[in-house]
């Protein structure tokens, strides 16, 4: 059985107060948004009618095509003691021990977020990316739990980087497995909650029933840094992704500190708050930056590019930070759905 669920976390939870403008630039970037940008449907998504999807199916696909809001400000309150028949009995109640367990590791002793949260917002794309239409409307692959379960895909060089956040993942997959907890879905509550631990980032509504495999994903799929901006754009549309919406994902290298584009200046971050949710990477992007900040040419192409950079200069206006997180929470929303399987159990278990 699947249920909906919203990570419970106090970090997130703070309102965004409105301010002067605010309206009409989120209307704006919305309507970018919607007109043909970002929402395809996918998986079993795309075969089945509205009566034969699930509550959970059905939300899913509003968030996809921008019909309900992938945020939520929910909490969950009176949460049954772990190992119990009520814990057990409710599908959230595992979630919220899981997801309460990771907050302890991501968070830095400012209060920020840390080198495990970069790491775990960079799995949860990377085993959700090995996607691609060019396999089919059901695309192969997706957030299926391969990059851990399969050991080839640490092996290719895209994924480096990310070791120290698998391993996690194994020692958090040991202690949740035995309650009915997927590798899949680890992975993925793993890169909400690290994105709602660094401060300001947004709530993202949870969504559970992944199944696993241990067949690697199909090789090449995910992006390189010294790819010119027509081959990313071309990558980010076979997983459903046009240019406002790549633009609004690839702003997660606010929290970003590189390590192999050049070892020479591992550490350095993409804007200059790693720790925090902010916009100032699409600002720095944009315009200056102090010396340490490491910009990625890929990140600076697409800026640049015609497609990209108007929704780009939105994201770094005053006033960017709401419109970029209800953006991006409906775009994490479908790239966290990139699995044929979920949406399969998602239309099918309830
Ligand atoms: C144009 C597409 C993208 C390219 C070319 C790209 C490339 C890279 C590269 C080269 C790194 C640094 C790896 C290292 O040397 O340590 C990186 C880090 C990162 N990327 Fe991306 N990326 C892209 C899109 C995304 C997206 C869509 C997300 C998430 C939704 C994401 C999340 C991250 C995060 C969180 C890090 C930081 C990891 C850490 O500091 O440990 N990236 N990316
Ligand atoms: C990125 O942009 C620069 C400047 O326009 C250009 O010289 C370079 O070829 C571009 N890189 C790629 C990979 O397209
Ligand atoms: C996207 O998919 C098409 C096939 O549908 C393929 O020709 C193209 O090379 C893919 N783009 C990238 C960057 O791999
Ligand atoms: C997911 O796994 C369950 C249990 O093995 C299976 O019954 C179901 O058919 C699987 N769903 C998909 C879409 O593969």
């Amino acid at each position: 059985m699947l249920r909906a669920l919203t990570v419970v976390l106090s970090a997130g939870a703070a309102c965004v107060s409105g301010y002067p403008g605010m309206d009409k630039l989120l209307s704006e970037i919305q309507s970018r948004q919607s007109t043909g940008d970002s929402t395809e449907l996918i998986g079993d998504l795309l075969d089945l009618s509205d009566s034969q999807l699930t509550p959970v199916g059905s939300a899913v696909k509003q968030i996809i095509t921008g019909g309900a809001s992938g945020q939520s400000s929910d909490t969950y309150l009176s949460v049954p003691p772990l190992g119990t028949p009520a814990c057990a009995a409710d599908t959230c109640c595992i979630w919220q021990y899981v997801s309460n367990d990771m907050a302890s590791h991501f968070r830095g002793s400012a209060g920020r977020c840390n080198d495990l949260a970069r790491q775990a917002v960079r799995l949860g794309f990377h085993d959700a990316a090995g996607w691609s239409k060019a396999a089919g409307p059901h695309g192969g692959g997706g957030a299926d739990g391969s990059i851990v379960l399969a050991a080839a895909e640490m092996q290719r060089p895209a994924n480096r980087g990310l070791e120290t956040i698998v391993a996690q993942m194994q020692t958090w997959y040991g202690t949740y497995h035995g309650y009915g907890v997927s590798m899949a879905d680890l992975i993925q509550m793993g890169a909400i909650t690290a994105t709602v631990v660094c401060p300001l980032g947004p709530r993202v509504r949870f969504f559970a029933g992944r199944n696993d495999s241990a067949v690697a994903a199909p090789d090449g799929l995910l992006p390189s840094p010294s790819e010119s901006a027509d081959v990313l754009i071309s990558r980010f549309h076979n997983m459903t992704i046009e240019p406002n919406g790549l633009t609004a994902l690839v702003g997660a290298h606010t929290t970003s500190q590189q390590q192999f584009v050049d070892p020479s200046r591992a550490g350095d971050p993409q804007d200059s708050t790693p720790g925090v949710w902010d916009v100032l990477f699409y600002k720095q992007i944009l315009g200056t930056a102090p010396p340490r900040v490491f910009k990625f040419q890929s990140d600076i192409n697409l800026s640049k590019d015609s497609r990209c950079a108007s929704e780009f200069q939105a994201f770094a206006a005053s006033g960017g930070q709401a419109p970029w997180n209800v953006v991006s929470v409906t775009l994490k929303t479908m790239l966290l759905s990139m699995s044929s399987s979920v949406l399969v159990v998602v239309a099918t278990n309830m």
